[in-house]
């Protein structure tokens, strides 16, 4: 398959993008599937911060290692810089919509989810599980469906 760029958006990008990146990346690897992931967030009071505590040791549980990752905000140019742009819910979906430019700006953003949202684990400690969960059966999801367009 071609190489291709995915950036996962969410508000923080210390919680929901940085597990959606590290886990496409990691499942990526694991069937040899040429992607290039990263996240960003649409806000900026996080960057170069790690991924939130809570979202590193959900992700140690199920085996990724996404400590390493660090926040950084969205910028226009990653309009160009990725192929394909996966917003974690509707407040990010405005968000980064509003900041294209053009057409083909437009259609690069979608939910990462396809219809649904994932919601903002951030105040509440118990979501983490459930929506490292979601994002993992949507990671394997979307790795197929990549598979089968190469
Ligand atoms: P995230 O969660 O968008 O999944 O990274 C949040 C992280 C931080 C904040 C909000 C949501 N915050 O308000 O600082």
């Amino acid at each position: 398959m071609a190489d291709m760029k995915i950036l996962m958006v969410c508000l923080g990008n210390i919680c929901r993008s940085p597990l959606a990146e590290g886990i496409v990346r990691e499942l990526a690897k694991q069937r040899s599937l040429h992607l290039e992931v990263a996240s960003a967030g649409t806000g900026n009071w996080h960057t170069g911060q790690a991924p939130d505590h809570r979202s590193i040791a959900a992700a140690f549980a199920h085996g990724y290692d996404i400590s390493m990752q660090r926040a950084q905000q969205f910028h226009p140019k990653m309009f160009e810089d990725y192929d394909l742009i996966l917003v974690m819910d509707n407040n990010n979906l405005k968000d980064v919509r509003s900041l294209a430019t053009g057409p083909e700006h437009l259609q690069k953003v979608r939910l990462f989810l396809g219809e649904d949202q994932v919601q903002d684990p951030y105040y509440d400690d118990q979501l983490f599980e459930p929506v490292l969960l979601q994002i993992e059966a949507r990671a394997e999801q979307l790795l197929f469906e990549l598979e089968m367009q190469s």
